[in-house]
């Protein structure tokens, strides 16, 4: 399962990618708009620290499938090709992504929130199609077997398009994700940090250090022991 950041805040993504092993980055038109900064840059400096062949998904803003398009090249211009461009699952949608799929662009398709709108999707071509766990979970349905659901459509019909999965909430969706074999996930910074937050594990670790320094003195590791 590939690992994203789900997020446009520079100093975060910087962080995250310092500890663990990335892939991309996601944003959505909400999380743009939380920076505050002219989106284009802030994806620019995204891009520039992620490099060219790391994954950088954006959204486009209109809802009528010429538009999306346009949005789609301008977009693919400025940021480069391995740039996917995200669109709504809508009948708009389905219709840019038929489109810009058939002329070799890279899409998402997102705002999931049913199977049959995956198959949609997967069938326009779409790379990805991402279902939103918990925004899922919030209408009383399980968006864990939404997911899995989705997975087992794209397998069992030999479509290429991979699970996006998106808005995770807590470890364990994640978790249930990875395990089930899904694309890629897409995770905000905190919750990639919750993935290892566990004071058993911390405080096993502290313990190992303890006993050393007890046996060969205080700061004293491998490099320096005597
Ligand atoms: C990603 O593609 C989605 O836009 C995002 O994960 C939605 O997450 P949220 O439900 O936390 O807003």
């Amino acid at each position: 399962m590939k690992l994203l950041i789900d997020g446009a805040n520079i100093e975060k993504i910087k962080k995250i990618y310092e500890y663990y092993a990335i892939d991309g980055v996601t944003t959505n038109p909400s999380i743009l708009a939380a920076e505050g900064r002219h989106p284009y840059e802030v994806l620019k400096e995204i891009r520039e620290f992620i490099g060219e062949d790391a994954e950088l998904h954006v959204q486009v803003i209109s809802t009528n499938a010429d538009e999306m398009i346009e949005e789609g090249h301008k977009m693919v211009k400025e940021l480069g090709k391995n740039t996917y461009i995200k669109i709504p699952t809508i009948p708009e949608g389905l219709k840019a992504i038929k489109a810009l799929s058939s002329e070799g662009y890279k899409v998402t398709a997102t705002a999931i929130y049913t199977p049959l709108q995956a198959f949609l999707a997967a069938k326009a071509g779409a790379d990805y199609a991402a279902p939103y766990v918990n925004r899922i979970d919030n209408l009383g349905t399980n968006g864990i077997e939404v997911a899995r659901k989705i997975h087992d459509i794209f397998k069992n019909n030999g479509f290429k398009t991979q699970i996006l999965a998106a808005s995770f909430k807590n470890s364990l969706q994640v978790l249930e994700l990875c395990e089930y074999g899904v694309g890629a996930s897409t995770i905000a910074p905190e919750i990639i940090e919750g993935l290892i937050k566990n004071t058993t594990i911390s405080s096993a670790v502290e313990t190992f250090v303890d006993d050393f320094e007890h046996f060969c003195g205080k700061h004293k590791t491998m490099l320096n022991c005597e």
